[in-house]
């Protein structure tokens, strides 16, 4: 389903309340649930551990860091992870045949630690690096290329557009 690499980078991530989202879920062992943003699978491990045999869990993330990992340490029959925004869920979900059987969809939305952690990630406010801030690094324009060829008007245009409360 996903393209793995065999990655050394297993850095964690702490996922944020735990016991709160498993609650929240209400999960039935048989049930389907979707995690759109598996990021290290904190959330996704816990999941599982209240399914049944038949229950399901998809994933998606955009970072092929993530996804390296879930093929690394999440050997699960009842697992399945997509590279891609959740943008793209509905899709992925009807190609499983789990359209319309979904029991329960977890957003954990922003940046995971490891995306904080490194450097040349571009998000990290702790230690310096190329500004690349780009989810899935194999698609589009890193920032700083962005930054270099934009007008001042076009800045404040997607700030104002993408910042802005609604
Ligand atoms: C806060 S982390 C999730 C942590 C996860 N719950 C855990 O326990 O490890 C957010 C994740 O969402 C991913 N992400 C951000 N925007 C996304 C999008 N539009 N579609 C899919 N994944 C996205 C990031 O790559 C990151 O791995």
């Amino acid at each position: 389903m996903a393209a793995c690499r065999m990655t050394e980078n297993v850095l964690q991530h702490q996922p944020v309340l735990l016991a709160e989202v498993i609650v929240g879920l209400g999960i039935k062992s048989e049930g389907v649930y979707v995690d759109a943003t598996f990021g290290r699978g904190g959330h996704a491990q816990s999941i599982l551990s209240q399914l049944s045999p038949t229950g399901r869990l998809l994933a998606m993330d955009k970072d092929q860091q993530a996804i390296d990992y879930a093929c690394q340490f999440f050997n699960d029959s009842r697992f399945t992870i997509q590279q891609g925004s959740f943008a793209g869920l509905a899709e992925f979900v009807k190609q499983q045949g789990l359209y319309g059987k979904v029991d329960g969809i977890l957003c954990d939305l922003g940046v995971s630690s490891p995306q904080l952690d490194d450097p040349e990630r571009g998000f990290s406010f702790m230690r310096a690096g190329k500004l690349d801030m780009r989810m899935d690094t194999s698609r589009g324009m890193d920032a700083a290329t962005w930054l270099a060829s934009v007008s001042a008007e076009e800045l404040a245009r997607v700030f104002y557009s993408t910042g802005r409360a609604w």
